[in-house]
């Protein structure tokens, strides 16, 4: 895994922060990831992965030393060369994803105490431009 961009927000990062990535795949990009973690004992809460090989974003959780059930979205607005902003939000009961401001879907807290949910990371096929980690007014 090549490490792109990686965060921690000790006091938790869900509910309540937004965390907006602009960026590139180059072009040869096979896939890209961002995980949202648990730093105490490694879970990956909420793993969003876009594979260009299969033009399907594959979501998962990582608890207890392996992967959950993978949910896969279908909507692929990802192109090789082509810009693009992904922002992630959570609230008490799902992860939200929006695409250049179009929502594509929403994952399901699994991780359920989520001020555990401390770390993001970013890595593999994708030129970052800018991230932005804000709270949302409304918490
Ligand atoms: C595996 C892959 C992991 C992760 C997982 C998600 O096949 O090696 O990196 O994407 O699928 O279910």
């Amino acid at each position: 895994m090549t490490l792109r961009f990686e965060a921690a927000c000790p006091e938790g990062l869900c509910p309540g922060w937004s965390f907006i990535l602009k960026g590139e795949p180059p072009s040869e990009a096979s896939k890209f990831e961002i995980n949202f973690l648990c730093e105490r004992d490694d879970r990956i809460a909420f793993h969003f992965n876009p594979r260009f090989t299969e033009s399907d974003i594959i979501c998962n959780s990582y608890v207890s030393n392996r992967w959950g059930q993978e949910e896969r979205c279908t909507t692929f607005p990802f192109g090789a060369e082509e810009p693009f902003q992904i922002e992630i939000y959570s609230d008490n009961e799902n992860f939200h994803v929006f695409i250049d401001e179009s929502k594509i879907m929403q994952y399901k807290h699994r991780v359920e105490d989520l001020k555990t949910i401390t770390k993001v990371q970013v890595a593999n096929d994708i030129n970052i431009s800018s991230v932005e980690i804000t709270k949302k007014p409304f918490y």
